[in-house]
């Protein structure tokens, strides 16, 4: 419980600190911002609190112990989903499941090999499945499958199309999808650097800033709407972009992102300004290939990702990394667990549910960091 918690505080932080810092002209209103923002943040914690325990009490009511959970991973091989996976599994465990009893396989980005540890799994007869599909657009297909059989699905991560998701509701289809909306990502991504301003950023002063952008496996809403929403939170506010080259797919990777930048650097050289990426694992190969061309971030070039992990928080602080989003495996994982749970108790589940991003910048990644520890 105590990751879920922290995680509810994580926002109340945020919000608390936001106060703070808008009451600072004197040293009278930060101090009255402070005690204001202080009883706000006592005033939510006993909520986000009363909140959780409240939560486990409700999916506590069962006896889960004999109870089957098949879940199926994209890939094990992705360091964001192997982040949910481990949270995933813990949480479980916590509600009262056997360790024993809950299967997790790897589907080795493989939609047809996916689908035959989903059928292993309803010839083992499991009482949920929970599901990161390889391809969104085989959604309609294994829901199909998973739903002839009676087997409820909890849908994580890679987010199947409206239609398919307002069919399970038309349709009366024990299927549900939890995950983030993308697109508030890509904005966060943007709004950092409107935070810096357009003469900061558009380093040459040329009256355009000039980016690449590091895509994750286009198939995946996360990686289409990360593209799309970071650029346009920079043309909402009125900013003139240029995109250098073609947006380049690194599929989430690392590896392939620090070859594509490092090809980019020398196609553009100093005429990239920021490099977008659409997950930290791809930030952290950018910056490789930044540091190995001699490029220091916040000073001749901005560098964002997405996820947050321990890597990006640390050099998001120490100003290696302008900025990364967290991307909430903590909630997003626990809000699947009990989904779960409320299908195997014949209790209602919402159609889908969205865990909220948080933006994270040297001001808050040190906070951000050691709640997550
Ligand atoms: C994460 C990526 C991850 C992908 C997998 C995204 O939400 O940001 O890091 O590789 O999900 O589908």
């Amino acid at each position: 419980m105590k990751k879920r918690i922290f995680s509810a505080l994580l926002s109340v932080a945020m919000v608390a600190s936001l106060l703070v810092g808008c009451g600072s002209s004197t040293t009278t209103t930060t101090t009255e911002s402070t005690t204001a923002a202080e009883a706000e943040t006592d005033a939510a914690t006993e909520a986000a609190t009363e909140a959780a325990t409240e939560a486990a009490e409700a999916v506590a009511t069962g006896d889960y112990a004999d109870k089957k959970v098949g879940i199926c991973i994209y890939k094990f091989d992705d360091n964001f989903m192997t982040l949910f996976r481990t949270e995933l599994v813990n949480y479980l465990v916590s509600l009262g499941f056997t360790e024993s009893n809950i299967t997790v396989m790897d589907s080795k980005n493989d939609q047809a090999e996916q689908t035959n540890q989903i059928n292993n799994f309803i010839t083992e007869g499991v009482d949920v499945m929970i599901i990161n599909l390889v391809n969104s657009s085989a959604a309609a297909t294994v829901t199909d499958t998973i739903n002839a059989s009676g087997i409820p699905v909890v849908y994580i991560n890679r987010e199947p199309e409206v239609a398919e998701e307002e069919r399970w509701a038309t349709e009366g289809i024990k299927a549900t999808y939890v995950g983030a909306d993308a697109r508030q990502s890509g904005t966060f991504q943007g709004e950092v650097l409107i935070d810096l301003g357009q003469d900061v950023v558009d380093i040459n002063g040329d009256g355009k800033v000039s980016y690449i952008m590091i895509q994750g496996d286009p198939e995946n809403i996360d990686a289409q709407y990360r593209t799309e929403y970071s650029v346009k939170a920079l043309t909402d506010a009125g900013w003139e972009v240029e995109l250098l080259g073609a947006v380049q797919r690194a599929d989430w990777d690392q590896a392939t992102a620090q070859q594509k930048v490092q090809d980019a650097l020398s196609q553009y050289g100093e005429q990239i300004e920021v490099v977008f990426c659409n997950n930290d694992a791809m930030a952290l190969g950018a910056k490789q290939a930044l540091d190995a061309a001699g490029r220091t971030v916040g000073e001749d070039v901005f560098l964002l990702g997405v996820d947050a992990l321990t890597e990006a928080l640390e050099l998001v602080q120490s100003g290696g990394m302008t900025a990364t989003v967290f991307n909430d495996h903590i909630g997003q994982s626990h809000q699947a667990a009990d989904a779960a749970v409320a299908f195997i108790n014949g209790e209602e589940v919402q159609n889908t549910y969205v865990v909220d991003y948080v933006k994270v910048t040297t001001e808050n990644a040190a906070e951000v960091l050691s709640s997550l520890q």
